[in-house]
């Protein structure tokens, strides 16, 4: 392992930073844009209810949420699981042409796109979906118990086989990359972590358990999502479910 300063990242921070002096003069990313919302036209649409969050304190959900790995095998409801994806990326206001979401976005770009792989959501076949964010639907891409596939393309980590449903976080880098160039990485990332952190708290005010997962074979990940790991990648994960008590 070489030295830190000598680490890809390292070079990355340095070589993305922004100073006054180059700002105004740095040439424009030369990375044509991709579409703000990502359609499956030919998949099956499957309606989710309206989402449901109760008031709750945020002092104490931030004082009681978890990483938890533990789940029953019991199924959550539609309405929890609408509820989740709402926290994560729904619409919730317009301003300035833009259609804005419950998290944060540098630019207003929205690169992360949710994939699903239920196990156990009451009224859902056990499958791969994909949210379709304008619409607020589920698109059904493929049918099966596949979660103990996911299990494996991260790291063996079995309890995502148990969790009722993960929530699978995929980057389309030229959404954000067209505007912001090499730098537009960063903000991928952060984005990412938004999402993430809307939906555990969520969880939290649901009642439900969750873990964040970051170890995972790419690969393995994009291929059974049928992403080409270029364009698009599986970048996080978030699996939830019913708490042990
Ligand atoms: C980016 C990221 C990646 C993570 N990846 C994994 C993972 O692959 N497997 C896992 O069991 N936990 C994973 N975690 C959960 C952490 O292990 C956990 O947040 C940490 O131990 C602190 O515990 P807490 O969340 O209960 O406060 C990840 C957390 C983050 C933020």
């Amino acid at each position: 392992m070489p030295d830190l300063k000598k680490t890809l990242g390292a070079k990355y921070l340095e070589q993305t930073k922004f100073d006054r002096e180059t700002l105004s003069s740095r040439p424009g990313p030369k990375i044509a844009p991709a579409p703000l919302y990502k359609v499956y036209q030919d998949a099956q649409r499957v309606d989710l209810p309206k989402p449901v969050l109760a008031e709750s304190d945020l002092g104490v959900l931030l004082q009681g949420r978890r990483s938890v790995r533990n789940f029953r095998r019991e199924p959550i409801s539609l309405e929890q699981l609408s509820s989740l994806l709402w926290a994560g990326q729904g619409l919730s206001a317009q301003a300035m042409g833009h259609e804005l979401r419950t998290s944060p976005s540098a630019g207003a770009l929205y690169p992360i796109e949710t994939y699903l792989n239920v196990n156990r959501v009451a009224g859902l076949k056990p499958g791969l979906y994909h949210l379709n964010v304008q619409d607020f639907i589920l698109e059904l891409l493929e049918e099966g118990d596949l979660g103990p596939y996911l299990a494996r393309a991260a790291l063996g980590q079995q309890f995502m086989a148990r969790a009722a449903v993960t929530l699978c976080w995929s980057a389309v880098l030229r959404r954000n990359m067209a505007k912001y160039g090499h730098r537009g990485l960063r903000y991928v990332f952060l984005d990412a972590g938004h999402i993430c952190q809307n939906v555990v708290l969520a969880a939290e005010a649901l009642g439900l358990a969750q873990c964040p997962v970051g170890a995972f074979f790419d690969e393995d990940a994009n291929t059974l999502f049928r992403l080409d790991g270029q364009e698009e990648s599986l970048i996080y994960f978030l699996s939830v479910g019913v708490k042990r008590n």
